[in-house]
């Protein structure tokens, strides 16, 4: 590879949440137009981005130990390029420059439209800089884009939400990107203001996408033949489109007066006479893009859910039945410290509803809710614990995404509520409540064993990839590699032998007890986000069954990963 080529390499690691997954995409797309192309190791990389989440300090150590490597490789390939985007850019702001010498480029959520023009200046800045002029070499080419504390000022919010709509609309969708799947924004930042939660801070003021955008582009990845969509933002289900309406920094619709000629006749019409609410959104699209057949979002929000999107659900055969509504604690005492605006009664209220709308397990569509739990918040005593406790076993969540309370520079809690409870206390409540929620998970899936269930298929199973990771490990190395798993030697690569990657275009020779039959073990997931897996059949390419959505039989259940057989 010629010099000018490493420049043109990029190696993008995503960290956090499906948000960061989309911009990743869409980023990677803006970079490819511009003659970028990707490589899957960072040391073939003349570019390194980092696409960064900051909701806990863990997600925050990973890009730090990552920079420190980059530091240390920087000094022998000083032309190397380092970027971080995301919400520890956003949040760290230029302090990281400071902090992290390797870092070039610095990009935050609300501005990754402006990421092309950035890295395209850092490159060239840096080809045409001296490589012994150290500090110009250093400073020159860094190169900034944050919103700061301007991301909720109401000017700044709608060009910027303008600029950034520019970046979904101009989506390139190719067909072999997606595996039939793919994730629609509809809301950007939030409003809501937890006080342990830096989203609001990172991701700017909440901002909902025009409900033609979202359409349009639902429909064109159903052209590409995408079959499920999964619509993303913070509090989904708070959607709301005021047709013609400029948004104020509370996220509040301002009505704008402005003229209609419709019917041949000119009359004055107020935005806000026509509303486009999440019901409505999810109805056009289960309509207007009936190549959908799976249609989800995440995240909601317990206190938004109204009877009208408990209705579309009902009535709309292709949206699952599957709802990701965190509850964080309960207790109500420990939510109010949370400023999440509901009770723990509410909660119950909204699942009881919910379950009446959705829930018919007999006919084979059983609602399925999944949630997020933090423990060890600010003041949380073993009596709120006890009543977490009590709510994961009364509401039986599908699966729980567990926290241990990290305190984050910047928010309410940080600043006003002391992180008081013991590090080992959080860990035990932590251990304790995955304890308590596997035996839920188990339950919960020992309920699917026997049904025949319609699953999509997403790829080769875990199991699997480790098995073609070792493979293809052992076909670097060229031989004698020995394969073991769990400690155990499964199998030998001689000489000769290849992978089962298919990079090499040769069939695999590797085997390990889940190959013994022959068979590749495929991962799929049911409408209501369980994972079953199942074996590919004899003679059938796993690439024709992947993105598909097929009947399996559930034969066993380990927590909420099933297993099953492909059914005629
Ligand atoms: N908008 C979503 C969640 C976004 S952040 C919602 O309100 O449900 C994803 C999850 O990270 C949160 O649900 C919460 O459980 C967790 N989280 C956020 N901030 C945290 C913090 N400071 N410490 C520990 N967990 C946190
Ligand atoms: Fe954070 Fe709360 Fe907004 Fe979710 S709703 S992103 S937890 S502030
Ligand atoms: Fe993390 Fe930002 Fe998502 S903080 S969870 S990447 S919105």
């Amino acid at each position: 590879m010629s010099a000018g080529d490493r420049h043109k390499s990029v190696y993008l690691e995503t960290f956090g949440c499906q948000m960061n997954e989309l911009d990743s995409e869409l980023v990677m797309g803006a970079l490819r137009a511009l003659g970028y192309g990707f490589v899957h190791e960072p040391d073939a990389a003349g570019v390194v981005l980092y696409n960064t989440c900051s909701v806990r300090d863990l997600a925050e150590q990973k890009v730090r130990s990552r920079l420190g490597e980059m530091a240390v490789r920087k000094r022998k390939e000083p032309d190397l390029v380092v970027g971080v985007l995301g919400c520890m850019a956003e949040r760290d702001g230029a302090k990281m420059l400071h902090k992290f010498p390797a870092v070039d480029i610095m990009c935050g959520p609300g501005e990754l439209d402006k990421m092309p023009a950035l890295l395209d200046n850092a490159v060239r800045t840096r080809q045409s800089l001296r490589a012994d002029d150290d500090d110009a070499w250093a400073r020159s080419a860094r190169q900034l884009a944050l919103q700061g504390d301007t991301s909720r000022r109401s000017g700044t919010l709608a060009a910027a939400s303008d600029t950034l709509e520019m970046l979904d609309l101009s989506r390139s969708v190719s067909p072999i990107d997606h595996g039939g799947s793919a994730y629609v924004r509809i809301t950007r930042g939030c409003n809501k203001f937890c006080t342990y939660c830096v989203v609001p801070s990172t991701r700017g003021a909440e901002m909902h996408r025009p409900p033609d955008h979202i359409v349009e582009e639902c429909k064109r990845l159903a052209d590409a033949g995408v079959i499920e969509v999964t619509l993303l933002g913070q509090t989904v289900n708070h959607y709301r489109f005021e047709h013609g309406a400029a948004v104020r920094v509370d996220g509040v619709m301002q009505p704008q007066k402005g003229r209609s000629h419709k019917g041949g006749h000119a009359r004055d019409v107020y935005a806000g006479e026509r509303v486009t609410t999440f019901a409505d959104l999810l109805r056009r699209i289960h309509e207007e893009a009936p190549g959908i057949q799976r249609l989800r979002f995440v995240t909601s929000y317990p206190r938004d859910f109204g009877d009208d999107v408990l209705a579309v659900m009902r009535d709309s055969p292709r949206i699952c039945r599957y709802l990701h509504c965190p509850a964080q604690s309960g207790s109500d005492v420990v939510l109010a410290r949370m400023n999440r605006g509901y009770t723990v009664g509410d909660y119950l209220e909204f699942v009881e509803r919910a379950r009446a709308f959705l829930d018919e397990p007999e006919q084979g569509r059983p609602l399925s809710i999944a949630g997020d739990v933090i423990v060890g918040f600010c003041g949380e005593t073993d009596a709120d614990f006890e009543q977490t406790k009590d709510l994961l076993r009364r509401v039986k969540f599908k699966n729980n995404f567990i926290f241990k309370y990290s305190p984050r520079p910047g928010t309410t809690a940080f600043d006003r509520l002391p992180d008081d409870v013991p590090e080992q206390v959080k860990r035990d409540r932590c251990n304790e409540l995955i304890a308590l929620q596997q035996e839920i998970s188990d339950e919960v899936g020992q309920g699917y064993v026997g049904q025949t269930v319609d699953v999509f298929v997403q790829g080769l199973s875990a199991v699997e990839t480790k098995r073609a990771k070792r493979a293809q490990a052992a076909h670097q190395h060229g031989n004698g590699v020995a394969l073991t798993i769990g400690g155990r030697s499964v199998g030998e690569a001689d000489e000769g032998d290849c992978c089962d990657t298919g990079a090499c275009g040769c069939a695999t020779s590797v085997q390990d007890p889940g190959a013994a039959n022959g068979h590749i073990q495929l991962t799929s997931r049911t409408d209501g986000d369980l994972i079953v897996v199942f074996d590919c059949p004899a003679g059938t390419a796993p690439d024709a069954m992947i993105g598909r959505i097929v009947p399996v039989r559930v034969t066993s259940a380990k927590g909420i990963t099933l297993q099953g057989v492909l059914q005629p």
